[in-house]
């Protein structure tokens, strides 16, 4: 990759260049460009960078499968990719499965994950024909025999009682979890004979997901080595073991790429006997978080001598509320002018009304920073715009995909008049 100026090159998506002046372009057009088109905050996707990372995966993990986690980005035009691509789909919800399917997944490469799906959700996954139900709870085996009448494939989800090394908020398969059924008290084993013993289910496998954003492979080591003996204990076919891997946030923090993950799990998951084409992954953020950077302006820099300096932009935690939610660490750069000196600290903060609005703690910026420049995080492509709201009434931002010189609007952004259509009573 050629010169990125300050921008590490970990952080940025595939196609970033930056020219002479310093200004990068992704999908081969400039920022500024995008933003006169489009407006901020914006979120600017590569496409070329989701559709490598997930060709990456896909053959990095030979004859298993590989299944994106929606919620990343869970967006139809996101979804077409990923049909094109060949990946399955899970969805977590009516929303993220319809956007699957309005996307062009095909329902048979669909998975419906979910700790309180409704009967609604199971309805629509029957009658749509997905793939695999991943059963979490004895209430929701109860609703699926009393809804199905034809078959269904189901997989078990387990809780291996797998303290992943993250972030708690992130962390699910612990034994103290709401998800899947617990391994040490027995629960999985009474889910497991429960669907073998049903005639409209089809235990096809058993699934587990430790945790999201997790590093340590030796957490997938342990979840691994517990589920290949449970899945052959019990004669079954498939195991899926979630998603989870971590990527780099920060200038420091280096991370396996998502293809040394995917060849790891697939050679760790075949010495415990398991054959490649019976095996399942589902990465979401390390598909989707590289591939977008969100631009916005800066509106106010309010410096308290001897304190501290605040930079305020033009969203916050409604298009980023990872900060806030687990203290996640971003990076901050001016995109027009990577070539300048990056090196002095301010804390980057939202226009919410929060003290806790704060997108990046301690950001290093050029000393001369001015209103009305344009500031960029990487890495929001995973959690940013699927988790964000409207929070004092803020319209969400527009989701741009760029490739090969050309954009395309994934969302558009919001209008004040969007923000009523919900409302009743006028
Ligand atoms: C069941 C399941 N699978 C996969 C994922 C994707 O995780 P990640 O985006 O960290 O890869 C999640 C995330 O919460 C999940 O709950």
């Amino acid at each position: 990759m050629a010169d990125l100026g300050a921008l590490p090159e970990h952080l940025a998506p595939l196609t970033a260049v930056v020219d002479h002046v310093g200004e990068l372009s992704v999908g081969g057009l400039a920022v500024s460009e995008l933003v006169r088109r489009f407006g901020t905050p914006l979120f600017i996707y590569d496409e070329e960078h989701l559709r490598s990372r997930m060709k990456e995966a896909v053959n990095g993990f030979g004859r298993g499968q590989v299944i994106y986690a929606s919620k990343a980005f869970p967006t139809i035009a996101m979804a077409k990719i990923v049909s094109e691509e060949g990946l399955w789909w899970d969805a977590a919800s009516l929303g993220e499965m319809q956007a699957g399917l309005l996307g062009g997944i095909e329902p048979a490469r669909m998975v419906l994950h979910g700790n309180n799906k409704s009967i609604e959700e199971l309805r629509s996954a029957i009658e749509n024909k997905v793939g695999r139900v991943v059963v979490d709870s004895f209430d929701e085996l109860d609703r699926l025999e009393r809804i199905v009448d034809d078959v269904i494939q189901v997989w078990v989800r387990v809780t291996p009682g797998i303290e992943a090394h993250t972030h708690a908020y992130v962390r699910t398969g612990q034994q103290d979890s709401k998800f899947g059924f617990n391994l040490a008290n027995g629960d999985a084993e009474r889910a497991i004979a429960r669907v073998e013993a049903s005639s409209h289910l089809i235990l096809s496998g058993l699934h587990c997901h430790i945790g999201s954003q997790v590093f340590a492979l030796e957490s997938f080591r342990e979840a691994i080595a517990i589920m290949a003996q449970l899945v052959q204990d019990n004669d079954l076919a498939e195991l899926c073991v979630g998603g989870g891997f971590g990527v780099a946030y920060l200038r420091d923090e280096r991370v396996p790429s998502l293809g040394d993950w995917m060849s790891w799990l697939r050679q760790t998951l075949a010495s415990h006997g398991l054959a490649e084409e019976r095996t399942f992954v589902e990465p979401g953020r390390a598909i989707a978080a590289t591939a977008a950077v969100t631009i916005y302006t800066v509106g106010v820099i309010k410096e308290i001598p001897g304190v501290r300096t605040y930079v305020a932009v033009d969203g916050g935690m409604s298009d980023n509320p990872r900060p806030v939610l687990y203290g996640s660490g971003y990076e901050a750069y001016v995109p027009s002018r990577l070539f300048d000196v990056h090196d002095t600290k301010v804390a980057l903060v939202g226009k919410h009304c929060e003290s806790g609005d704060v997108l990046v703690r301690e950001a290093c910026l050029p000393s001369d920073l001015r209103v009305g420049e344009l500031v960029m995080t990487p890495v929001t492509g995973a959690y940013g715009w699927a988790m964000g709201s409207n929070y004092n009434k803020l319209p969400r931002p527009a989701v741009v995909g760029v490739r090969r010189g050309q954009a395309r609007l994934m969302v558009r952004r919001e209008s004040i008049d969007d923000l009523f259509h919900l409302e009743l009573g006028l």
